[in-house]
């Protein structure tokens, strides 16, 4: 096979070479394309057909369904690691043992204290306030309270933004809960694991004793893992794009809260509850809400199903699938949403419309499911997705610094007006 690509603009043949990844992947170098054709580029809405960066954290294979970490499949990942190995693997390329694994957990403990101050930015903010928002403002604001954080020129540098947020992140997404719930903030148990400790953040009250389920907690911990990392999905490319300009870490994860909050994105496993919970409330008619996913005029989709890159079914989403039935039955919970979403999923596998278009239940599907079991309100879900994605997005924006990526400065066609002439406002 050549190793080369050849494009002819204008009578003229220009060769590009080929580059091959560790699974095969092809992709054509075009790095000298403006330079040897004179100023042409390539148009890709959406990025469908273009590579951003060579990585060595994620592989995703969209056509037979595989998702790895470092090349660990996530089925032994989700089974076998915790969380925070898994952090650990995303973040420095291989599996901690068990020495480096309780130096990076207790790295991570001493600097899990957020700035007091913080509690008057979170007291400003209405109760109303959409958890996504209010951690996104958060993060941001950490830098403000941590502005070395900012200078990463070495690796110990980069180090201790790495542990300051996963220690702090945590706290953020615990206080965006208290809030809503009016709960007193407080800073946790650094006796307890990096999960347990979340959940009891989260959840406990001030006149009562927090008791972990280890149901619930091995649950969280199994649906932080399929969530950590996704190669260059929208907000970790946010992340990436952020980070290239050099803004510091906890900004860049800032944007790509903000990116992961949309419904198209992260924001789908709070849609897809609330699909659900109108499906149930409007009879449990789940023909006619495939019906209306079908009609063109109609712009409501069908929350959980389809993805960018998978073409078959999210690795991800049967994992989580699994997870929901075992949840539910061990904290002894019916609840006739998981019934409606088997029901529309059976309905949209036979349906021509969607195996045409080869739409699968991905990731969000079931995961709402699982964290309304646990207690954890609707407006959160994607919070969780975040806590989750942390890591991977943390590993992207390392691997980027580390392999000193130029800013992120993407190209594009004009077509508006040529050149006009001003005309003063009075003769308008
Ligand atoms: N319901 C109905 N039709 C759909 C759906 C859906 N959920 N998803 C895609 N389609 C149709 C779409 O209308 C189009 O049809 P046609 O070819 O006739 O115009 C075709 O399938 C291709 O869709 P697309 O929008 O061009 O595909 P995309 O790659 O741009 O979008 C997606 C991917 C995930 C944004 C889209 O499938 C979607 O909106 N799904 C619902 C939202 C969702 O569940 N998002 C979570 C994604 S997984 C979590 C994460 O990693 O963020």
């Amino acid at each position: 096979m050549s190793d080369k690509a050849t494009l002819e603009v204008n009578g003229q043949k220009h060769e590009f070479p080929l580059i091959t990844g560790t699974e095969n992947e092809i992709a054509i170098d075009i790095k000298t394309l403006r330079a040897t054709t004179g100023g042409v580029i390539t148009i890709d809405p959406g990025y469908k057909n273009t590579g951003s960066c060579e990585s060595a954290i994620t592989f995703l294979d969209g056509e037979k369904g595989i998702l790895r970490y470092r090349g660990y499949a996530i089925e032994d990942l989700a089974e076998k690691a915790s969380f925070l190995e898994v952090a650990f693997l995303l973040i420095f390329g291989e599996l901690p043992d068990a020495e480096e694994l309780e130096k990076f957990h207790s790295d991570i403990k001493a600097q899990s204290l957020v700035d007091d101050d913080i509690r008057k930015i979170i007291d400003a903010f209405p109760k109303s306030a959409h958890p996504m928002g209010v951690l996104s403002s958060l993060t941001s604001a950490l830098t403000a309270f941590n502005p070395s954080s900012v200078n990463v020129d070495s690796e110990e540098d980069m180090y201790n933004s790495v542990v300051k947020i996963l220690g702090k992140f945590p706290v953020l997404v615990a206080w965006t809960l208290r809030k809503k719930h009016g709960l007193p903030l407080d800073y946790g148990d650094n006796s307890l694991g990096y999960v347990e400790n979340v959940l009891k953040m989260m959840f406990h009250k001030p006149n009562e004793e927090y008791i972990q389920n280890q149901i619930v907690v091995d649950a969280l911990d199994k649906l932080l893992i399929l969530h950590a990392d996704h190669e260059q999905n929208c907000s970790t490319s946010t992340v990436r794009i952020v980070g290239s300009s050099h803004a510091g870490l906890f900004a860049s994860l800032s944007a790509g809260i903000s990116a992961l909050w949309g419904p198209l994105h992260g924001g789908a496993n709070q849609a897809v509850l609330e699909m659900l919970e109108a499906i149930k409330e409007d009879g449990g008619d789940t023909k006619k809400y495939m019906a209306k996913a079908k009609d063109k005029e109609d712009p409501f989709r069908l929350m959980g199903f389809g993805h960018r890159v998978y073409k078959n079914f999210d690795p991800r989403a049967k994992i989580i699938k699994g997870s929901a039935d075992e949840v539910l039955e061990d904290l002894g919970i019916e609840d006739s949403i998981l019934d409606i979403a088997k029901g529309l999923e059976q309905e949209a596998l036979n349906d021509d419309y969607f195996v045409k278009r080869k739409l699968y239940p991905n990731v969000d599907f079931y995961s709402g499911i699982i964290y309304r079991a646990m207690g954890i309100p609707t407006e959160m879900f994607t919070v969780m997705f975040a806590l989750g994605r942390l890591p991977g997005w943390i590993a992207q924006w390392r691997e980027m610094r580390l392999n000193k990526e130029p800013i992120g400065r993407p190209r594009q066609l004009y077509v508006g007006e040529t050149h006009r002439t001003f005309v003063n406002l009075k003769k308008r």
